[in-house]
């Protein structure tokens, strides 16, 4: 008898049940209504069950109160199954999704990627998102709540669905924890692109970014202090030295997309040579992508002295580079900082060598020389 009793208590505090009784499909007849409320009375007379409603809201409330790992929402492509593309509205399209994504990590070089890749004629980026510049940041942050219409509204028609390649670059996602899963489940064919630095330039990167940007606790500590912030710092140190290194554990990162994403989907970019040879790296990215027509980057790219970087070579011998923002003229990293970043990012170094290894891809110069340290 008890152990009845803990069966129906069990069913009794998790059993929450959505009904809809689609009033209209019955040609407003209320036959729909008719057959509910007496199925209602019938299990309320006829079984101990303790049938209890809520306002919709507060429904709700109580749901992912029971549920709490039902809150997150996992968006597939609504034209991947039959069913869902049957029911989908006539105006709506599944085309406006990208076929590629830019992941970061931040300060590796992925602006200067993005003005390479819309220079090419099937290549088109997502229009810029007000709160977050030019990035959408879907799969990592809350705006993956708002929905996948939401997302799908950053992005062109394209004309050709099948030569025309849409992208977006959101930085952050390479460090999220949720956007390899997340992006998986929306565009799983979409191609992966990366791109690594020494991770302790790019920490240094990253930090002067966040001192131009007027950060408070970037223009309070050194980097030295940033980087070697002891547990019992202060708050706002300990969060800008994690924001500042965590992005630099290459192997983590990129093994936890390679759960999600096959290794032939996934290219991981060095970026000393799309700085120094991007031409180079721009014709390795479109023999990945699988794009036509080969664009020539040779052609189109021309080094700007004054800059001191390379930019879209632009009609009458004028260039395009990118702003004041990218390529920044700061002092070089002190020595003390070299060295406690060359040590902090020994293991997850090795870590990358692994897997770069393992995945058949060349050792950057950067990494070999950090390597060369640890023998
Ligand atoms: P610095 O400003 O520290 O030099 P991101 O766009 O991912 O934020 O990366 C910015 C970094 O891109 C710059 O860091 C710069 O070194 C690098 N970069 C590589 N190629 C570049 C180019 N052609 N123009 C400007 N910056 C480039």
């Amino acid at each position: 008898m008890d152990a009845e009793k803990g069966v129906l208590r069990d069913v009794r505090s998790a059993l929450i049940s959505i009904f809809m009784t689609h009033l209209s499909n019955y040609g407003n007849d209320r036959l729909g209504l008719y057959t509910f409320v007496n199925l209602a009375n019938f299990v309320q007379t006829w079984t101990n069950l303790r049938l209890q409603t809520l306002p919709p809201a507060q429904l709700a409330h109580k749901y992912f109160e029971l549920f709490p790992d039902q809150k997150d929402p996992l968006w597939q492509n609504p034209c991947d199954d039959k069913r869902h593309r049957d029911i989908w509205s006539k105006e709506k399209t599944c085309d406006r999704l990208p076929k590629f994504l830019v992941i970061g990590p931040q300060k590796t070089g992925t602006t200067a990627l993005c003005l390479f890749l819309i220079m090419h004629p099937s290549i088109l980026s997502n229009s810029p998102s007000p709160k977050s510049f030019e990035e959408v940041q879907f799969f990592n942050r809350n705006n993956y709540h708002r929905g996948i219409d939401w997302y799908m509204d950053f992005f062109p028609v394209p004309s050709n669905v099948t030569t025309d390649f849409l992208f977006e670059k959101s930085a952050n996602y390479f460090h999220s924890e949720e956007a390899p899963k997340r992006a998986a489940s929306l565009v799983p064919k979409a191609k992966i692109i990366t791109i690594l630095i020494d991770p302790s330039d790019r920490a240094y990167s990253w930090y002067q970014h966040q001192r131009s940007h007027e950060d408070p606790a970037a223009l309070k500590f050194s980097f030295y202090e940033v980087i070697s912030a002891g547990p019992n710092a202060p708050w706002e140190l300990r969060t800008l030295q994690k924001r500042c290194l965590v992005p630099g554990w290459y192997a983590s990162h990129i093994e936890r997309w390679l759960v999600y994403f096959p290794p032939f989907q996934l290219l991981i970019i060095d970026g000393q040579q799309l700085r120094t040879a991007p031409a180079t790296v721009m014709d390795e990215v479109q023999k990945f992508l699988g794009v036509s027509p080969h664009y020539n980057y040779s052609e189109a790219l021309t080094f700007d002295s004054h800059k001191g970087f390379w930019c879209q070579l632009l009609e009458e011998g004028k260039t395009k580079c990118l702003g004041k923002s990218k390529g920044r003229k700061y002092p070089p990293m002190d020595s003390d900082s070299r060295a406690f970043l060359s040590s902090y990012y020994r293991d997850h170094n090795v870590e990358l060598s692994k897997l770069l290894h393992r995945l058949g891809q060349p050792l950057p110069s950067w990494l070999r020389q950090e390597l060369q340290k640890v023998r």
